[in-house]
């Protein structure tokens, strides 16, 4: 591999060495030519326009000192620090999940649900990289928000994040077990959790197991834990007209996620989130009069 690699004369073929050298990937190519933009500190088009160029000694460097990270099973987000979510740049470092175009659409629903125009205040419990409190803020201009983590470098990355995309000024990111230093009401209150099983662990992906923070994955025996402990106290939080939106991971959790809803928040309409497979991918309580699912 590396001896492809050093031996590539132009980008394009440093880009097919890379790939080649990357067999264990979903997307090899696609891989390598995000670490060759990364590398070379270039867009797509650019990329396009420099293939024929000659690569650096140096480049070819980097780029098979990457290469090899991602060999190995480290998440290119990791490896290059960055990730979009809802078309926005958030900064990545192994202290916070790698946010996943899958929870868009947990915004999508709150949007789908909310006045954009009215004032309110949104709570994202276990915010990470600040990703969802930075998406919904982002779309609702008149909103502030809080998220909260119990990691400290996580609330360190979802600040810069907030400061990064211009939105410090309605964002606050406080260190949290939960609710602990939380006062008030929310009208939008929105959770991904952690939600994956402890006796999970073995089959998850080397990329995931490996390198993204457990803390942010494993929820206890049924991967219910977290959310039976916010569901306790919910009900002290979530404004009079609020919506509260979880992600979770199966249907199974789903289904019995409704029940310790409808024992916590009797009044609350339910509603499931499906993702365009049609896959159970979240549930929505509302305290607004109207739909069940
Ligand atoms: C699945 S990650 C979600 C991160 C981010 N919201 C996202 O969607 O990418 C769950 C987050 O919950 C945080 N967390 C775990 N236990 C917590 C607790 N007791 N209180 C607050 N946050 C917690 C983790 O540190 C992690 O950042």
């Amino acid at each position: 591999m590396s001896a492809d690699i050093k031996n590539a004369a132009t980008i394009e073929s440093m880009i097919r060495a890379g790939a080649d050298a990357l067999p264990y990937s979903q997307s090899p190519r696609l891989d390598a030519r995000v670490l060759a933009k990364f590398v070379l500190g270039c867009d797509d088009a650019a990329l396009i326009a420099r293939a024929t160029d000659p690569a650096g000694a140096s480049a070819k460097k980097k780029f098979k000192e990457f290469v090899f990270r991602r060999a190995a099973g480290e998440p290119i987000a990791y490896i290059t620090g960055e990730k979009e979510f809802w078309g926005m740049p958030f900064r990545v470092t192994r202290d916070v999940l790698i946010p996943r175009g899958d929870s868009e659409c947990l915004v999508e629903t709150v949007l789908e649900h909310t006045d954009k125009s009215a004032p309110m205040r949104v709570l994202d419990l276990g915010t990470g990289s600040g990703c969802l409190l930075c998406a919904l803020l982002n779309e609702l201009p008149m909103a502030t928000g809080v998220g909260v983590d119990v990691s400290a470098r996580a609330v360190e990355i979802a600040r810069e994040n907030a400061k990064a995309l211009g939105l410090s000024g309605r964002a606050e990111v406080i260190l949290s077990d939960w609710f602990s230093n939380i006062s008030g009401e929310f009208d939008i209150i929105i959770a991904n959790a952690p939600y994956i099983p402890d006796g999970d662990r073995p089959d998850l992906r080397v990329d995931v197991s490996d390198y993204e923070p457990s803390l942010a994955l494993f929820a206890g025996d049924d991967g219910l834990d977290p959310y039976r402990h916010i569901l306790d106290e919910i009900g002290d939080y979530l404004a009079e007209n609020g919506l509260f939106v979880v992600e979770y991971g199966s249907p199974d959790q789903g289904a019995q996620l409704r029940v310790m809803a409808a024992s916590k928040l009797p009044n609350a309409a339910q509603i499931v989130i499906r993702d365009i497979a049609a896959r159970e991918r979240g549930l929505v309580l509302s305290r607004r009069a109207g739909k069940r699912d």
